[in-house]
């Protein structure tokens, strides 16, 4: 992954940061590896996830899931137990795998009636096997696979810890079970079977999207200047601490959209802690550029628009044509106009001296992605060092889920009390 800072720089920025801010960011980047680089060295918890490229078998998700027979498959999780999954299937180009993460019935029942069950494998993924969305996904999928007459437990492969609801029902139906590794937090683990098992099932190469990931780790470093995922999250805190309390999240390319979420999720979820943390805001380029570009330009200096892109496509030439006015995209490619509208959103955003940051990666493959997971994971670790927060917990996020299983019935919490003692106003 590269990354190109030029358009954060104060000169042409604001809010901006200067080259000598920078030169001092980077002494506490310094200090920020340090303290990283020993928690991966002793696997400590949250720091343990930059293990996983090299602690992940690919051969053994391979192995696993290797009696799995399935032309689709169906992923029932949430959160970090569905995002990287989808994150890595949408860059590989599989149109064959489907989500079922929001406990929406109507959703539920139009997805279900759409898929073909019998050519369909069920992936059911929780890292504490007790989220209710996932539990009772699963229960719903697991009847409509029996009213169908199809047998579910041939084709279901649990990825979940080592105890828990869901790891007592794969034992008790004898289902293929791979483990959440050890040390690793929901959102953190998209490199681990929780990412990868789709992509296994489906007969992609898992293990070059591990290799793209080493390939991004070897570039951790003690400095900003000499590794792009520091540079991104050092630089990114460095505009959040000059009021950019947004970041806008913009690849240019179908296929990184779920990236974008994927992301979203990463940086709230982490860094949205003590009144600090950026906003995440999801866009796509071109398609945005004819609404949210409007704001980006011309809004409030509060935010950094992150750009992303591959440098390399399979590209589409423009057919020629007589019509009057057009023939200039007859001489192009769909790519050519893709870069020129990335292009022309940088100097737009750049004449308006509004902050933004350019990430390119040679390609949306399997590589392609393995280096962005890691790269934006290693940046979202380094920002929490920076801003003193708790990237690996997520307080607010329990908070809900206890609400919600006590407001169903799962004993009174303190949580779901508090949503009854609601005060109303209307
Ligand atoms: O990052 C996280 O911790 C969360 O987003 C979890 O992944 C999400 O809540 C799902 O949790 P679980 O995997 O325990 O079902």
């Amino acid at each position: 992954m590269h990354v190109d800072i030029g358009n954060a720089l104060a000169e042409v920025a604001t809010p901006g940061v200067s080259e000598a801010a920078l030169e001092r960011l980077d002494a506490e980047v310094a200090d920020a590896h340090e303290t990283i680089a020993a928690g991966m060295s002793n696997a400590v918890f949250g720091y343990a996830s930059l293990n996983l490229p090299e602690t992940t078998s690919a051969s053994g998700i391979e192995r696993a899931v290797a009696d799995v027979d399935a032309d689709a498959v169906l992923t029932v999780g949430i959160g970090g137990s569905a995002l990287g999954a989808r994150t890595v299937t949408a860059a590989l180009g599989e149109p064959e795998h489907y989500v079922l993460d929001n406990v929406d019935p109507e959703h539920a029942t139009r997805l279900l009636d759409s898929l073909d069950l019998p050519r369909t494998a069920v992936n059911v993924v929780s890292r504490s096997g007790t989220t209710a969305e996932t539990l009772a996904n699963f229960l719903v999928v697991r009847e409509a696979y029996e009213d169908a007459g199809v047998d579910w437990t041939e084709r279901t492969a649990v990825t979940t810890g080592e105890t828990g609801p869901l790891a007592d029902l794969a034992d008790a139906e004898d289902l293929p079970t791979l483990a959440v590794p050890e040390g690793v937090p929901g959102r953190f683990s998209a490199l681990s079977a929780v990412g990868l098992v789709p992509a296994a099932i489906l007969g992609h190469d898992a293990e070059a999207v591990l290799a793209g990931a080493r390939e991004a780790r070897d570039t951790l470093s003690g400095s900003l200047f000499d590794c792009p995922a520091y540079a991104y999250g050092a630089v990114a805190v460095a505009l959040e601490r000059r009021g950019a309390h947004t970041n806008a999240f913009v690849p240019y390319a179908e296929a990184l959209e779920p990236f974008a979420e994927w992301f979203a999720q990463l940086w709230a979820e982490s860094l949205g802690k003590e009144g600090q943390g950026q906003t995440p805001a999801r866009a796509l380029g071109a398609t945005d550029q004819h609404s949210q570009l409007q704001l980006y330009r011309a809004g409030r200096h509060d935010k950094v628009v992150t750009l992303l892109r591959a440098t390399e496509r399979d590209d589409r030439a423009i057919p020629d044509t007589d019509v009057e006015g057009l023939a200039y995209l007859g001489d192009a490619t769909l790519g050519e106009l893709l870069d020129a509208e990335f292009e022309a959103t940088e100097a737009s955003l750049a004449a308006a001296r509004q902050p933004n940051v350019r990430v390119e990666v040679e390609r949306v493959d399997a590589r392609g992605v393995g280096d962005l997971l890691f790269s934006f994971e290693a940046a979202c670790v380094l920002a929490g060092e920076l801003m003193g927060v708790e990237t690996f917990t997520q307080p607010a996020v329990e908070w809900g889920k206890n609400a919600a299983r006590g407001l169903l019935g799962a004993g009174e919490t303190e949580e779901a009390a508090a949503v009854r003692g609601k005060r109303e106003y209307r």
